[in-house]
């Protein structure tokens, strides 16, 4: 099932699997997927696999969901009661094609040539095929898709089917399929969802003009979707007749088919709906997005994708030279987050991007922990909208502190879409507060990348402010202690519900300080508006004052006789795990174990405190951190995938440069390897996101502190070279990592200084800075 394997061309660029191979089709679905942070497309065939133990045929709107009510046997105080699951919508792809009554199809055709290829350069899936009917005629075909970069609502695939030893006929059917459902799973807490059978109800179908659409309305949420599609067959001779069976809706082409003399299908997908705050008129949308689309023609909007695409990898390509394995995970897992992310303020980053079902389309602080970084120093326009989605649901924050009995401020759900929390597990959701506190600092670091002030004015200080208010409502001080956090889970999902979670402690620190500093900057930068939001959310000045004092006094646990930060006041004293007499198919535990088990032991599911060692790593000694590191290693399973990226970005902090390199490696090619057995479900965001803070922040040893940039690059002995680049207030800079030197260039944007090591240098546009490499 590796996709380490001969069936896989190893290529810098691009994905390849040379032969069908029916076990891993599920998988491979999510990692052919195409998306463009609004639309996905799992990477199923266009003729579909009549198997459903070995295919989930899945398209996906971004944020658009079905709610459900959630079922309790015990029920308590607000608790969730409505559930949201990112809808399974129409299937758009699908186009079948027949000779002689027979279909083509992967799993009974007989195939003599075969190739998959999803390139990142193009931001286009390909499948090229040949097929032998059963009375030996042979066709070429080759379907192109892509879901446009460029324009949210498009989709389109073309087909170009070519007669190799025949003349006859070639009969395409293109349709849109309205059976579709969610999968459901009672075993996996990570899969499923609360929807049975179909929630989209069909109100309008059409046939107009070579444009197929249906519009539907979803049972419970109320949305409307329209999803349309124009077919345009070209070249050729043919008849054409209106198709439609209970499911689908769609054309029939007869076509003459001449040999040798190619055929070409395209056909423009247009999916909106009324989740789209900005605009609700879905007729207009869809009228607009397919005319453009086939006046352009699918060459120029493959085109565009292409021009996108380069301007991206400009800003944002990782090069490892030595190991081509690396080098495609990396760039695949950028591929996938770019193409995965919400980039209008309403939408986010599910953890599985768009490529699967599990966590039920869900938004985590894998946004703000792990994947806002990599846009906040590739594409801050990115990272901003992300941010912005916060401020756009800042309200049913506000909603869910109220229930969860805070009379002031905002509590940001666990898990959700809309904003509102839909995790029916409290100890592993609700109570993970620290949330607050990691918005908060992908806030603060996004602003002192960017400057962007205009940010903070008009969305960012108001969550923070709001998020802000809850700690001191949640904390109270206690004598010889200072200010403790009471009740609360932290990262590691294997502890819950405990005192003093140091990473939430550190976290909440920064947070409180950050909110009062950025009263004083509004109040000097805007004062009326600075006044206005005060007025908006009723802000006392002695509460600010609270923050900075709470602040200053938070309790940061340390035990004196293990000189180590303890995760939580309980941690040490609890047994630690038998992880001796584990056997490897007992984990992941959650799948084992009932989580009481699991909290009575000192074990750690992903990085927790040793998370807060990265995020703060100028707040402690070398010496320090490696005996923090070295006791968390002991008692960390990586459960999580988002676990090991910080475990090597941390070795390569302090210079355990084996563990550095060992950890990566187990991030990079997470889901092409689909080393947790569940890509199948989705791929895993927040990890290839991390692969990305692995090489900057980790190899790279980039960091930003108080406006001062600092690199400090290793090298593994393994690679020859490796190069990066990061944006900082408008500048772009290279960092290109040898084995005995360190070449630094500015690539746009005015002079700055840079720290390399121990030294501070001058970058100018004109002249690249070498140094010496140092080893760790
Ligand atoms: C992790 C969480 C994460 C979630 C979604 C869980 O397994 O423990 O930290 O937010 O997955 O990726």
């Amino acid at each position: 099932m590796s996709n380490l394997n001969e069936n896989y061309l190893i290529d810098e660029w691009r994905i390849v699997e040379k032969k069908f191979e029916l076990d891993d089709s599920l998988k491979n679905e999510s990692l052919f997927t195409v998306a463009n942070g609004y639309i996905g497309l799992r990477g199923n065939f266009e003729e579909g696999i009549d198997n459903k133990r070995f295919s989930v045929e899945g398209t996906y709107i971004n944020g658009f969901y079905e709610t459900h009510k959630i079922k309790y046997g015990e029920k308590a105080y607000a608790f969730p009661e409505i559930g949201q699951t990112m809808l399974n919508v129409f299937n758009a792809k699908k186009i079948k094609i027949e000779v002689d009554d027979e279909e083509f199809n992967m799993l009974h055709s007989e195939i003599l040539d075969y190739k998959r290829v999803l390139d990142l350069k193009e931001g286009t899936l390909k499948r090229s095929v040949v097929w032998r009917t059963k009375s030996d005629k042979e066709i070429e075909i080759n379907f192109e898709r892509l879901a446009s970069l460029i324009e949210k609502h498009l989709a389109a695939i073309r087909v170009t089917i070519k007669p190799i030893n025949f003349d006859g006929e070639i009969k395409i059917t293109s349709t849109i399929d309205c059976e579709v459902k969610n999968i459901t799973s009672e075993d996996d807490p990570r899969v499923g969802s609360g929807i049975e059978g179909k929630a989209l109800d069909v109100y309008k179908k059409n046939f107009n003009n070579d444009i197929i659409e249906v519009y539907a309305r979803t049972k419970n949420s109320k949305f409307d979707l329209v999803c349309a599609a124009k077919n345009v067959v070209e070249n050729v001779q043919f008849s054409k007749k209106e198709f439609e069976d209970n499911n689908q809706i769609g054309y029939e082409y007869k076509i003459k088919a001449e040999r040798n003399k190619e055929i070409v299908l395209t056909k423009y997908i247009a999916y909106a709906t009324t989740r789209d705050l900005e605009y609700c008129d879905l007729d207009k949308i869809k009228e607009e997005v397919l005319e453009k689309a086939y006046n352009d023609g699918f060459d120029k909007i493959k085109n565009s994708q292409i021009d996108y695409l380069n301007e991206f990898w400009e800003k944002a390509d990782v090069e490892i030279d030595g190991d081509v394995n690396l080098q495609q995970g990396i760039r695949f897992n950028m591929f996938h987050i770019l193409q995965s992310t919400g980039r209008d303020g309403i939408t986010n980053i599910c953890a599985k991007g768009l490529t699967g079902e599990g966590y039920e389309g869900h938004y985590f602080w894998d946004t703000e922990m792990y994947i806002v970084p990599m846009f906040t120093y590739t594409m801050p326009e990115v990272a901003r909208k992300l941010l912005e989605y916060r401020y756009n649901i800042l309200d049913k924050a506000r909603d869910r502190a109220r229930q969860m009995s805070h009379k002031k401020g905002a509590l940001f759900s666990w898990r959700s879409i809309n904003g509102e929390e839909c995790s029916a597990y409290f100890p592993a959701s609700t109570a993970q507060y620290h949330i607050n506190a990691d918005i908060a600092y992908a806030i603060k670091k996004y602003y002192e990348a960017t400057n962007d002030i205009e940010f903070m004015k008009k969305y960012g200080a108001e969550v923070l402010f709001e998020t802000a208010r809850i700690w001191i409502d949640v904390g109270h001080y206690v004598d010889g202690r200072g200010f403790c956090i009471d009740g609360v889970t932290g990262p590691d999902e294997y502890t819950a519900i405990v005192n003093n979670n140091a990473y939430t402690n550190i976290m909440a620190k920064d947070h409180l300080k950050f909110a009062h500093d950025m009263v004083n900057i509004l109040k000097k930068e805007d004062q009326q508006l600075f006044m206005r939001l005060k007025n908006k959310i009723a802000l006392q000045d002695e509460e600010v004052e609270e923050w900075l004092k709470a602040s200053n006094n938070m309790y940061i646990p340390y035990d004196d006789k293990l000189k180590i930060h303890p995760q939580d006041d309980s941690f040490l004293n609890k047994k630690v795990w038998d992880f001796e007499n584990t056997p490897k198919d007992k984990y992941p535990l959650l799948l084992h174990y009932h989580p009481l088990v699991i909290y009575r032991h000192q074990v750690c599911k992903q990085a927790d405190w040793v998370l807060a060692l990265f995020l703060h790593s100028d707040m402690f000694s070398k010496e320090q951190k490696k005996r923090d590191y070295d006791y968390y290693e002991k008692v960390t399973t990586h459960d999580s995938s988002l676990s090991p990226c910080i475990f090597s970005i941390v070795a390569c902090d302090i210079g355990y440069n084996q563990k550095a390199y060992d950890y990566f490696m187990k991030t990079a090619r997470m889901d092409l390897e689909d080393h947790h057995g569940n890509t199948k479900d989705g791929i895993h965001a927040a990890n290839m996101a991390g692969s990305w803070m692995g090489m900057v922040f980790g190899f790279g040893g980039f960091r930003v502190n108080k406006d001062k940039i600092k690199f400090n690059p290793i090298i593994p002995d393994k690679w020859n070279r490796y190069s990066f680049r990061v944006n900082y207030k408008g500048r772009l800079i290279k960092v290109k990592v040898e084995k005995h030197s360190v070449l630094l260039s500015l690539l746009e944007g005015e002079p700055i200084k840079v720290d390399v090591y121990n030294n501070t240098v001058l970058l100018t546009q004109d002249r690249d800075i070498e140094v010496n490499t140092v080893t760790i």
